[in-house]
């Protein structure tokens, strides 16, 4: 109902009537008015004067699918929203969901107490300062293509930050990268038989308007976001329904015909190491060596001095040899 009322009140410009409003959904005047006062404790500012009816002036920043709906031009991804004003974390809950909703649905919070990043990592998540997601996957495909999927939300996170203006690069497999610092990480996980997929959870977590003061201490040297490497403040609701738009358009290729070149191309032109020297971390070896190509697999390519080695995302960690990247 509330949502119903809200669509209403977005396609009128005017002043809608109560009455009108009670009479089309069948319901009293009162559960309106109780449904408007909802819509504003969610922080819509609606006018009301009597006679007149409701108007709505404007809307809050919140990642809801009423929200973005406008933007989005999926299929499926991201057509079913569940949205958290807090959370431990999204990947924690779609694990709950996961085998009772359809592939495409998305877990969306403005704030998490317990985001994790890979490697039993932290992730920071202040309130309303970024996008923290969590999108279920049902591919039929081998469990042990399901890396291809991380490097799939990578691209789709630098086009979309490419159609908003801002260059990005793509530290394989999972981070995206602005002025030499991390600005968006993936946590991909996954849930299987020997040869099966039960679900796939995709995290994506993005530092979008945080300030300096949102950064933790320990990551200042190594983290950004969005805001602070542009000076803008970004329009969280465009970008998310551009990371949909230009996943679901990249996935749909990988899961269908099994074809990755277009992911594959982005993570190479837009490549944060490629023909550098870098650290490659496993665990508590370090090994040097030079990123040379991304392969049609998706797995990273490496001169060291013994020889050229292909990367499999797994648990390793990448690094720039000097410097964080
Ligand atoms: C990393 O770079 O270590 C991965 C970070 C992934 C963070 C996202 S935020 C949404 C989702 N929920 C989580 O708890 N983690 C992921």
């Amino acid at each position: 109902m509330k949502s119903k009322i809200l669509k209403q009140l977005k396609s009128n410009e005017d002043y809608l009537s109560g009455e009108k409003i009670s009479e089309e959904f069948g319901v009293s005047r009162t559960a309106i008015w109780k449904n408007i006062n909802s819509l504003r404790e969610d922080g819509y500012k609606i006018e009301s004067i009597s006679n007149k009816g409701y108007k709505l002036i404007s809307s809050p920043d919140i990642l809801t699918l009423e929200e973005i709906e406008k933007y989005l031009n999926t299929k499926t991804i991201g057509r079913k929203i569940f949205y958290y004003n807090s959370i431990d974390s999204t990947n924690n809950k779609a694990k709950e969901l996961a085998f009772e909703v359809e592939e495409g649905t998305i877990l969306i919070a403005e704030e998490q107490l317990q985001g994790r990043g890979r490697l039993g990592r932290n992730w920071a998540s202040p309130n309303g300062k970024g996008i923290y997601m969590s999108i279920i996957l049902k591919p039929e495909v081998d469990p042990m293509k399901v890396a291809k999927i991380t490097l799939v939300g990578a691209a789709a996170v630098n086009r979309a930050l490419a159609e908003l203006g801002i260059k990005s690069e793509i530290k394989w497999p999972n981070d995206i990268i602005i002025q030499g610092k991390k600005v968006c990480g993936i946590l991909t996980e996954m849930n299987c038989e020997l040869n099966m997929i039960n679900y796939v959870i995709m995290g994506i977590g993005i530092n979008v308007n945080s300030n300096e003061e949102d950064i933790p201490e320990d990551l200042k040297d190594t983290a950004t976001s969005l805001k602070l490497a542009t000076s803008k403040l970004i329009n969280r609701k465009i970008l998310l329904s551009s990371i949909l738009n230009h996943f679901e358009q990249l996935y749909t290729s990988f899961k269908e015909i099994g074809d990755i070149s277009e992911t594959i191309e982005i993570c190479k032109s837009n490549s944060a190491i490629l023909g550098k020297e870098i650290q490659v971390i496993n665990r508590n070896q370090i090994r040097i060596g030079k990123a040379i190509d991304i392969n049609k697999d998706g797995e990273l390519v490496v001169a060291f001095d013994i020889g050229v080695e292909t990367i499999y995302s797994g648990e390793v960690s990448i690094r720039g040899k000097d410097k964080y990247i």
